[in-house]
C-alpha cells in the first residue's frame, strides 16, 4: 500500500496522506485520533448514498461522533449561501475547537468545507476524503480552499491544510467518465510539467482502461509531485504558478463557454497544447511537444481544440484577467520539455497574435 507523507510548512505542519484501493473499509485506526469528538461530515447528494454510510459508520467504529450534511452536487454549491448554511449546521450540532470536519466528495465539497473549516470559530480541524479523480490527485492537498463570488471563481479563500488526507482510488469506479476525464487531465499536466517518467507511463498504457489499474500509484506521485512544489512554495508566490500549466486559456474558455460547460479539467487538456505551441513560438519549447502532448490527450479520448464557436475576441478577455497578469504581461507557463517547467511573462498582445494565428 502506497503510504505517501507530503511536507507542508506552517500549521498544523505535516500531513499524512493515505492512498489505497477499498481504504474506505480499513479507515477506523485512522480516524481513532478523534476518539471523543464529533466529526461533521459535509458531502453531496450523488456522494452520499455511496459512501457516507461507510464513513460514518466508521466514525463511530472509532468512537467519534458522526453528523451528516448533505448538499447539492456541482460548483454552485462553492458559494456563500451554502457556506451560512454550514456555519448554522456546525452550531446546530454543537461542533467546538476540538471537533473536525470532514470533506466527502469531489473538489468542490473540498474546497467548500475547507473553507469552513478555516473559519469557523477562527479554525477547527480538517480531513478530507477526496471522490474524483481530479481531487485525489490535486484540490484534496496544498491547502488551497474556497468559495466563489459572484464576479468570480476562488474568491474568497484561504490557504488551509488538513491534517489528514484520506483517499481510496476504488470510489473513482463509480465516477461518470466525463470526470475521470477530466482528472486525467491534471494527471497528464504533472507529467508534462515534472515528471517525464510519469508523462511516459502515461503514453506506455495509452488507453485509460489499461491506466485504471494503476490509479494507486499514479495517485501518489501526483501528489508527492504536488507535495514538493507545495512544500517549496506553499503561497503560490512562485514555483507553485507551474501547476496552472495550461490554466491561462482553460480559464479563459470555462468563462467564455459558461462555467460547468467544458469540465475544468477538459479546458486544461485543451490549455496546454495551445501553450506548449506558445512556448514553442517563444523559442523554450521544443517543436513537436504540442503534437506529442496532442497524441497523448487524444488516446485517452480528452480535448485538444478550442471549442467551434469561441474566437479570440470572445476568450481574449478573460485571459487578460488571469490572475497571474502582471501588468500588461501575462505570465504563461511553458515546457523547457516534457517533464521540465517555467514561468513566462508574455506580452498580452503578442498572446493575441499567437491565438489570432492559430485560430
Ligand atoms: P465536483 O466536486 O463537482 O465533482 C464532480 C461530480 O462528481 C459531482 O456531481 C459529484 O457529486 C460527483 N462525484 C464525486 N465523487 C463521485 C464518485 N466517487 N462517484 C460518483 N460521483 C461522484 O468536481 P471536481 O472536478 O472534483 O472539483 C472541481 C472543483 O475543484 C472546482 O470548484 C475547482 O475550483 C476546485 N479545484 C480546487 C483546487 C484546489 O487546489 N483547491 C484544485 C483544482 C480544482
Ligand atoms: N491547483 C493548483 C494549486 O494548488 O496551486
Amino acid at each position: 500500500m502506497p503510504d505517501v507523507r507530503i511536507r507542508i510548512p506552517g500549521t498544523p505542519g505535516e500531513y499524512p496522506v493515505m492512498i489505497e484501493s477499498g481504504l474506505i473499509f480499513r479507515i477506523t485506526p485512522c480516524l481513532k485520533p478523534f476518539e471523543g469528538r464529533k466529526i461533521a461530515v459535509i458531502t453531496d447528494e450523488h456522494v452520499a448514498p455511496l459512501y457516507a454510510g461507510q464513513i460514518t459508520a466508521a466514525i463511530e467504529a472509532a468512537g467519534a461522533q458522526p453528523f451528516l450534511r448533505i448538499l447539492p452536487a456541482g460548483e454552485t454549491t462553492k458559494c456563500m449561501e451554502q457556506l451560512t448554511g454550514i456555519y448554522d449546521f456546525l452550531l446546530d450540532s454543537g461542533i467546538t475547537r476540538i471537533d473536525a470536519l470532514l470533506a466527502l466528495g469531489g473538489g468542490v465539497i473540498g474546497d467548500l468545507t475547507g473553507y469552513a473549516a478555516a473559519t469557523y470559530l477562527r479554525g477547527v480541524r480538517f480531513i478530507q476524503f477526496p471522490t474524483t479523480l481530479l481531487a485525489q490527485v490535486d484540490s484534496s492537498v496544498g491547502g488551497k480552499v474556497a468559495v466563489n463570488h459572484p464576479r468570480g471563481k476562488n474568491l474568497l479563500g484561504a490557504f488551509y491544510q488538513p491534517e489528514l488526507v484520506l483517499i481510496d482510488t476504488d470510489t473513482l469506479r463509480t465516477l461518470d467518465q466525463r470526470q475521470v476525464g477530466a482528472g486525467l487531465g491534471e494527471v497528464i499536466k504533472y507529467g508534462c510539467i515534472l515528471d517525464a517518467g510519469l508523462f511516459r507511463q502515461i503514453e506506455a498504457c495509452g488507453s485509460r482502461e489499461n491506466l485504471a489499474p494503476h490509479y494507486p500509484e499514479i495517485v501518489a506521485r501526483c501528489i508527492e509531485l504536488k507535495g514538493q512544489v507545495v512544500f517549496e512554495d506553499p503561497y503560490d508566490r512562485g514555483l507553485r504558478m507551474i501547476l496552472n500549466f495550461g490554466h491561462t486559456l482553460a480559464h479563459a474558455i470555462e468563462n467564455a463557454a459558461g462555467y460547468g460547460q467544458v469540465l475544468h479539467g477538459e479546458a486544461v487538456c485543451i490549455g496546454m497544447v495551445a501553450a506548449a505551441a506558445w512556448g514553442t513560438r517563444l523559442g523554450i519549447t521544443p517543436p513537436d511537444t504540442e503534437n506529442h502532448i496532442r497524441r497523448v490527450l487524444t488516446a485517452y479520448a480528452l480535448p485538444t481544440e478550442v471549442p467551434a464557436g469561441l474566437t479570440t475576441e470572445k476568450l481574449f478577455p478573460s485571459l487578460a484577467l488571469d490572475k497571474k497578469s502582471v501588468g500588461k504581461d501575462i505570465r504563461v507557463v511553458c515546457l523547457e520539455e516534457i517533464g521540465r517547467a517555467r514561468t513566462v511573462p508574455v506580452p498580452a498582445a503578442k498572446l493575441k497574435a499567437f491565438m489570432e494565428q492559430s485560430s
